[in-house]
Formats: structure tokens, C-alpha cells, sequence
């Protein structure tokens, strides 16, 4: 349900539903998670000057999305090891969990857990496991992984990621995505890496739409087969695929606080988020990389009420429709709609 246009609309009336609001959140970069004191603290500890990669008050400076993605990859090269990345993990999953994620899937690079070496990888993900068990049992967050390739390392090493993921594919490495500069190549070209991971039983999403044109988001459904869409919001404008896409059932990871503040939204308002929904699409809200936009499950939730005077149903609503896409095992997605449902 939507308000009435005229209605007045305050925002602080249903605030602290948002807030207390248990969230299913599908599209988050662990790295991309990292707080900058996080990895401003390892840096230190390693004697690694990331000076550059910090503003002055202590957030991460980048100009562009090209800066950014070297920006995060610096950021990376702090992360040494397993144990950098349980530490990793605990960060990132109490900061979720503070806003109110009960839910979580993360992007896993094996390109940045031992350089796609796949015995590195079980140790880094031994450690990862680990550290989601912890947070499970303290912070009430449950997560699983999608092991993702990276688009701008190209095609062949994202065979190596794919294998990596089709080797470790189970409880918990449920899905493979791809991520990264959507203007290098094509989603074809990553098609062995996706047909391996999904004879593993991956379930597949990718970034596509983010950048590029409805073409991208298409060729991403066609060529890889995948049930969910990174972004997908420049899909927006190709009427015929907004209907397509929401007959077939693809999900959209949409994350609107990154568009709006990496340009690929003029301004929140501007967002297809709601026009998407409007068309029956199943469209979900996540964060991206939260600390590199300066937002939260909470912000998102708030902002998203203020902008489209969207009432504590819609909320209820999109967390409903992560859920029931989530890439987890029946009897998971049973005990988090349970946590849904009783708050
Ligand atoms: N990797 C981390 N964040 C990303 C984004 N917003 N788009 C593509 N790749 C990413
Ligand atoms: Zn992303």
C-alpha cells in the first residue's frame, strides 16, 4: 500500500518500526563492507601506506566508479589472509546486524582469498565459515556466500573463481555472481564460469544493468541464465523487459543509496525502484558496499519511506520477496521467515 498523495506523511511515525524491522538483505561485497577503520587499523598493523585511499575525515576518497573499484581493490591488499578475513566477516556482520539484518548474502572473491588458488580458498572460507557461525550465535545474523568473479579481470580468470566455487558448493557457498566494470567485455563471455557453477547447483546472479542498457540486463537472463540481477534499475526504460522480467520472476537486487551516490541515479526520487514494483517486479533492497556509500539497511529503509511515502507493509513486502529468492536451503529460509514473522 502506498499513502495517499495528499495525506501528510512523517516519516518519525513509523521510523522505529523501520528500524526494529528484521531485513533479508541479498546484495552485499564483503570487502565492500569493510569500515575504513577496519582497514585503515590493518594497514597500520602491516606498516601499508593507504594514505590516498582515505579522505581526510577518515572515509574512503574515490571520484568515479572506475576510481572506486581501484580505490577497493587497494583496500583489499590489506587483507592478507584467513585470518584478516574472519576478522572481516565479524565486522561487517555485527554492522548488519546493528540495523537489523537477520539475513545476509555476501559476495566472496576467491580473487582476493589467495588469488583463485583453490586450496588458499578452502582456508580462507574455513575461516569465513567460522566467523558467520560466531556471528550466528552473537549477533543473530545468519549469512551465506556467493562466490563472485570480477568482469575486469576478464573471462579466464573467472573460470578460476568458478572453479573455486564449484568445488566448495553447499550449505553455505550457495550461489556464483559476477561483479565488477560492466564495460569490459560480455556477459557471454563468462558463460563456461556460469554453466560450471550452476552444474555444482550454484544459483546464479550477476551485476548487469547497473551501467549498461536494458541489452545488458537481457543478456544476463539469456546468456547466463541467472535468477537474479545485480542493479538491473537501466532495465528501467525497455517496457517490454520490465514485463518480461517480471512474468519470468527475476529478482532485482536493487541497492539505490550506490546508485544515487555513484551517479547511476540523478536522486533518490529519480530511483525505477518504485515504478519496478509497480510493474510487479520483485524488486528487493540492499546496501552494496555500505561504508563506500555512506548507508545502511536502516538508511535504505527510511530514505526508500521518505522519498516514495512507502508505509511498513511495502518494507514487509520486499523482505518478503528477498526472502522467498534468497539462494538458501528450504529449511533455513523456513527459520528465517519465522524470525520475520514474529517480530
Ligand atoms: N564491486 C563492488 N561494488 C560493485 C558495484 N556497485 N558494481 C560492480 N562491482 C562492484
Ligand atoms: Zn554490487
Amino acid at each position: 500500500m502506498t499513502h495517499d498523495p495528499d495525506a501528510p506523511f512523517e516519516i518519525e511515525e513509523i521510523a522505529p518500526q523501520l528500524r526494529a524491522m528484521p531485513k533479508v538483505e541479498l546484495h552485499l561485497h564483503l570487502e565492500g563492507g569493510a569500515p575504513p577503520t577496519f582497514i585503515r587499523g590493518l594497514a597500520r598493523e602491516k606498516n601499508v601506506d593507504l594514505r590516498e585511499i582515505f579522505t581526510e575525515d577518515g572515509g574512503y576518497a574515490y571520484r568515479d566508479f572506475e576510481h572506486f573499484l581501484s580505490v577497493y581493490e587497494a583496500a583489499c591488499s590489506v587483507l592478507t589472509g584467513p585470518e584478516e578475513f574472519y576478522r572481516l566477516v565479524r565486522a561487517v556482520l555485527a554492522e548488519s546486524a546493528s540495523h537489523g539484518v537477520v539475513y545476509s548474502e555476501t559476495f566472496l572473491s576467491p580473487d582476493f582469498c589467495g588469488k583463485c588458488d583453490l586450496s588458499a580458498w578452502r582456508e580462507y572460507l574455513a575461516a569465513i565459515e567460522e566467523a558467520a557461525t560466531e556471528a550466528e550465535r552473537d549477533d543473530g545474523i545468519t549469512l551465506r556466500g556467493i562466490v563472485t568473479c570480477i568482469r575486469h579481470f576478464g573471462p579466464d580468470q573467472a573460470k578460476k573463481s568458478a572453479m573455486c566455487a564449484a568445488e566448495t558448493a553447499g550449505d553455505f557457498i550457495t550461489g556464483f555472481g559476477m561483479a565488477g566494470a560492466e564495460d569490459m567485455g560480455e556477459q557471454k563471455d563468462f558463460v563456461w564460469s556460469f554453466d560450471a557453477a550452476r552444474e555444482a547447483g550454484l544459483r546464479l546472479t550477476s551485476h548487469a544493468g547497473e551501467w549498461r542498457g536494458p541489452e545488458e540486463v537481457r543478456a544476463a537472463i539469456r546468456d547466463l541464465g541467472v535468477e537474479r540481477i545485480g542493479h538491473g534499475v537501466r532495465g528501467s526504460t525497455d517496457a517490454q523487459l520490465v514485463e518480461d522480467i517480471a512474468e519470468a520472476g527475476i529478482t532485482l537486487e536493487c541497492c539505490p543509496g550506490s546508485n544515487v551516490f555513484l551517479g547511476v541515479s540523478g536522486s533518490l526520487a529519480d530511483h525505477p525502484i518504485a515504478q519496478l514494483r509497480s510493474k510487479g517486479v520483485n524488486v528487493t533492497v540492499s546496501t552494496d558496499d555500505p561504508p563506500f556509500f555512506h548507508t545502511d539497511m536502516n538508511a535504505e529503509f527510511l530514505n526508500l519511506a521518505k522519498t516514495f511515502r512507502w508505509d511498513v507493509d511495502v518494507f514487509r513486502e520486499l523482505n518478503q520477496n528477498a526472502l522467498a529468492a534468497a539462494f538458501c536451503d528450504e529449511p533455513t529460509r523456513t527459520r528465517i521467515a519465522k524470525e520475520l514473522e514474529t517480530a
